[in-house]
């Protein structure tokens, strides 16, 4: 019952993007505020698109990283295939704003879920919805819970050495095939394979031979299904560390990729196919904060901390301010480390800033603040699936 009242509450949110009766300067704004920079985002969407294209691959954008349907739909009129949702309430608020096509990236393994989930495809009877199963106990779940009326798409997911969600098990992947293939309510679709630690490798040579590697540690995997005749449509995984790298192997059919949309600085401190940095995708996500406080000579105090930017590794950095340091200070609060002749950063001003990790950062705002091509701020689009971990 709590979940389907989540749900209606979820399919009440607004996903329609806000125009703004009047366009707004950046130092307008109600700080810490989530910029987004709606040219250099179309850039980076075009760039992928072209780049899957041009190696006959398709791409499945995760919608983790943006949670938020306007973009969504953007990803597909470039020519994804749908999108991915890390969770049930990341893929109800797709659906509710008219995304059908979904890979559900997680395995629901739990009977609360998979009733969510009922009550879900209930709702949209058009959508194009596939899960990932990667064990007996999730499969005889979704067995026992399913509507019978329900026709579902069953991916196996499969872990080699990232340790999070996955069968390292060949034996385990048959059976789960041979239990779809005894229920007409689901049918076969294909792999899952993403290997998430190795996406911030630095050195390029490496994470390339490493994910080629994981790739190829697949084969028992396929040999096993080719063995018995069983074709699979989709295999899926990588991410923006490893798109360029990825697409050379034969039988991925489409990227999973997130973080190219926005970049972060988690990304940019890596090393590229060409460069020492990371630059392949522009930085168009920002969080804009004010200089509030200065108690002493040589640091500035912003009005954005922990609840502004989500860090797990790197600081914020601020492009327009080289060679100043932002260092956390707490919840609401980040002190600007200022060096010498960086008299020019004065109190109430405005800047912004590369943040350390896109996804759980766009977790901790309501809107994205669009900024066009004319340095103003048009309007705000809605974070429709904000707080959706469940
Ligand atoms: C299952 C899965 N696929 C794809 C991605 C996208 O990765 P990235 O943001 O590095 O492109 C993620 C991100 O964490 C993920 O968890």
């Amino acid at each position: 019952m709590s979940t389907e009242l989540l749900l209606q509450q979820l399919s009440e949110r607004n996903s329609e993007p806000i125009e703004l009766n009047q366009p707004m300067e950046l130092a307008q704004l109600a700080t810490p505020a989530l910029v987004l920079d709606r040219g250099l985002m179309l850039d980076n969407m075009r760039k992928m698109a072209t780049h899957v294209q041009d190696h006959n691959k398709s791409f499945r954008p995760h919608s983790k990283t943006h949670k938020c349907p306007t973009i969504a739909h953007m990803q597909i009129e470039q020519g994804a295939v749908g999108v991915c949702a890390a969770k049930l309430s990341e893929a109800a608020v797709m659906l509710a704003a008219g995304v059908e096509s979904i890979l559900l990236t997680s395995p629901l393994a739990t009977v609360q879920k998979a009733q969510g989930l009922n009550a879900l495809l209930q709702q949209h009877p058009d959508h194009k919805l596939h899960l990932v199963v990667d064990s007996k106990e999730g499969m005889e779940v979704l067995r026992q819970s399913i509507d019978a009326d329900q026709q579902l798409g069953l991916l196996v997911d499969i872990d080699l050495s990232m340790g999070r969600t996955g069968t390292r098990d060949v034996e385990t992947m048959l059976w789960l095939i041979d239990a779809m293939a005894r229920d007409q309510r689901f049918n076969f679709a294909g792999i899952q394979h993403y290997a998430g630690h190795l996406m911030h490798i630095p050195d390029y040579a490496k994470r390339k031979d490493k994910s080629l590697a994981s790739w190829s540690r697949l084969d028992d995997f396929f040999s096993a299904l080719e063995g018995r005749g069983i074709h699979c449509d989709i295999v899926t995984g990588g991410g923006t560390g490893t798109y360029d790298v990825d697409v050379a192997v034969d039988r991925i059919t489409d990227l999973q990729v997130g973080s190219y949309i926005f970049m972060d600085e988690e990304y940019r401190v890596l090393a590229s196919a060409g460069d020492d940095r990371f630059e392949d995708f522009a930085l168009a996500l920002t969080v804009a904060c004010s200089t509030i406080s200065q108690p002493q000579a040589k640091t500035i105090t912003v009005d954005g901390g922990y609840k502004a930017f989500a860090s797990d590794s790197v600081n914020p950095v601020c492009d327009e301010l080289p060679g100043v340091e932002f260092r956390f200070a707490g919840d609401e609060h980040g002190v600007l480390i200022l060096g010498e002749g960086q008299q020019e950063v004065k109190l109430g001003q405005v800047h912004r800033f590369a943040v350390p990790h896109c996804d759980p950062t766009v977790n901790l705002h309501d809107f994205y603040w669009v900024l066009e091509e004319d340095g103003l701020i048009h309007s705000c689009w809605p974070i429709t699936g904000r707080g959706c971990s469940w």
